[in-house]
């Protein structure tokens, strides 16, 4: 085509473009246009481009581009904007507001796997599972899931000692191995023994859907279900959706069956005499329990929960444990001392129990710190439901705002050296003065995350156990992880480390 003709085309389509752009210019984009953000370009918006980059440069612009544009920043996929919080006022008045509390769109890309179970679900069906659920979560509870914690990892010990030759190897799939025998156990009373056996179907298609969502989120392409599911992926995923959802019905209806038969009294269960639930039961049998006596859950509402802690319950503490190793493993000083400290603590206990975590202290601020640096979710959004002001401009409702937690955590106004490993940033003193919504790994406010001290007595006893028995080496550095920002935030590689016996 002669070059005058193409740029005539080219005029034409650009103004047809703008011309239609300005008259749907609705409300929406008046507002969100006066927010300080990139170059939108036509079409693409703003944020298109970066998608075809590699992944890890999302890490770098979580962490640091962001803050480049001021308090709050606006971004454009295509035509849906998005207003990106980075300040913990900010923040606060996102996450701390019993009104905004509806999922952001993206939250779609998982609703076919969990349906509306906690993580996903809005208003009077959120606010009415959310008031069954958060007694689940009871310190007495988790007591009992303790001593599956301590199994798991003992067992994950164990299969480590092979690895521990000096040579490098992936951790990653080991630790998830431990994390989904624990969840599996925990939310469905099932014991699918991954760390003995990764080939299981079920396994397989938790890992299967995991990779296709994560390809799906970050592939535009993908997002309209009448495309995805024509592509070999849309029909792989079909695949794992049945196993998953088939597997969870045949599990809930053998426990319905069992607690009809009364079979589960003779599961070593005993009334707890303070809050009057059974210990030793799984997540689903308290379910199901609310089911028969309060009408709590309809079957289907019971299979969207346990898939919700399925999903939620093992690849975000996955994520967790493998940074903490990643930053014990880069600190050798820290690592020694987090030894000293754990080995004590052995001395006194034979095994690990809930009191003896208490003990753990330095452990535990290497968490909080690793979750500072790394967070396992490294952002959410919301939908909102009605205009708000932040950061003195007005965003309109229907508008996306995401809570950049990774960015957030990162604010060198709230953290000096923000990007250095330093856990005594969490010793009393120092937290004392934070904002409390400077440090939101677990989001925070009505919707934060129900699993917290799960998530923390897990992540605490496993590490625990590697370390009293191995010493830590990792072999990829700041600068060479590739840490990619999807749903969870996770090395790109997997974690590779080498273990030497410290016996
Ligand atoms: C280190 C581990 C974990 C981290 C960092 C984490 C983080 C989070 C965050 C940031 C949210 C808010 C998500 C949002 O608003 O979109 C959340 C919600 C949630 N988490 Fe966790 N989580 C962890 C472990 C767990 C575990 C072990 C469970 C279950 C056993 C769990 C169950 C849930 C559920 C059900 C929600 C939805 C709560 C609601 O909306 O009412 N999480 N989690």
């Amino acid at each position: 085509m002669d070059p005058f003709n193409l740029l005539l085309i080219t005029v034409t389509v650009l103004i047809l473009y703008f011309s239609l752009e300005f008259l749907l210019r609705d409300r929406i984009t008046k507002y969100v246009d006066k927010i300080p953000g990139p170059i939108k370009l036509p079409i693409f918006g703003t944020t298109w481009p970066l998608l075809f980059l590699p992944k890890s440069v999302m890490f770098i612009v979580s962490k640091d581009v962001l803050r480049s544009y001021g308090p709050i920043m606006r971004s454009w996929l295509g035509r849906e904007p998005a207003i990106h919080c980075i300040e913990p006022e900010n923040v606060e008045i996102i996450l701390n507001n019993s009104i905004q509390i509806t999922k952001s769109k993206m939250y779609k890309i998982v609703h076919p796997w969990l349906g509306d179970g906690l993580l996903t679900s809005a208003g009077e069906k959120w606010h009415k599972h959310r008031k069954f659920i958060t007694p689940t979560f009871h310190f007495k509870i988790l007591e009992n899931f303790v001593d599956i914690f301590v199994e798991k990892s003992q067992k994950l010990v164990e299969i480590l000692k092979v690895k521990a030759d000096g040579d490098i190897f992936n951790i990653y799939p080991y630790i998830t191995r431990c994390t989904l025998d624990i969840i599996c156990e925990t939310a469905m009373g099932v014991k699918i023994n991954a760390l003995d056996n990764p080939e299981n179907e079920y396994i397989k298609s938790i890992y299967g859907i995991t990779k296709l969502t994560m390809k799906r989120l970050t592939t535009p392409l993908l997002h309209p279900d009448f495309i995805f599911y024509k592509t070999p992926f849309g029909k792989e995923y079909n695949k794992y959706l049945t196993i998953l959802h088939n597997f969870t019905k045949q599990v809930i209806q053998d426990r319905k069956k069992a607690f009809k038969n009364d079979h589960l009294h003779s599961l070593n269960t005993s009334i707890d005499e303070d809050i009057g639930i059974k210990k030793r039961q799984a997540f689903l049998d308290l379910f199901i329990e609310m089911s028969n006596k309060e009408n709590a859950f309809t079957d289907e509402e019971i299979k969207e929960q346990v898939d919700t802690f399925m999903f939620e319950g093992h690849d975000t503490t996955t994520a967790a444990i493998n940074w903490a190793l990643f930053l014990l493993g880069n600190h050798q000083d820290i690592q020694d001392k987090v030894y000293e400290e754990v080995n004590q603590v052995f001395q006194n206990y034979e095994n690990l129990t809930i009191n003896s975590l208490n003990d753990l202290k330095l452990l535990e601020r290497c968490c909080k710190e690793a979750l500072r640096l790394y967070p396992s979710v490294p952002a959410i959004g919301r939908e909102l439901t009605r205009d708000i002001e932040l950061g003195g401009y007005l965003v309109p409702a229907d508008c996306t705002v995401a809570v950049e937690i990774l960015s957030l955590h990162r604010n060198p106004k709230v953290y000096s050296n923000p990007d250095n490993f330093d856990p005594d940033r969490f010793l009393p003193e120092n937290t004392k003065n934070r904002h409390p919504y400077a440090y939101v790994p677990f989001s925070a406010g009505p919707r934060n995350c129900i699993g917290q001290k799960f998530a923390i007595y897990e992540e605490k006893i496993i590490l625990a156990y590697i370390l009293k028995n191995y010493k830590i080496t990792s072999t990829q550095t700041e600068e060479t992880i590739k840490p990619m920002v999807e749903l969870i935030l996770r090395p790109k590689d997997g974690l590779f480390i080498k273990l030497e016996p410290r016996v």
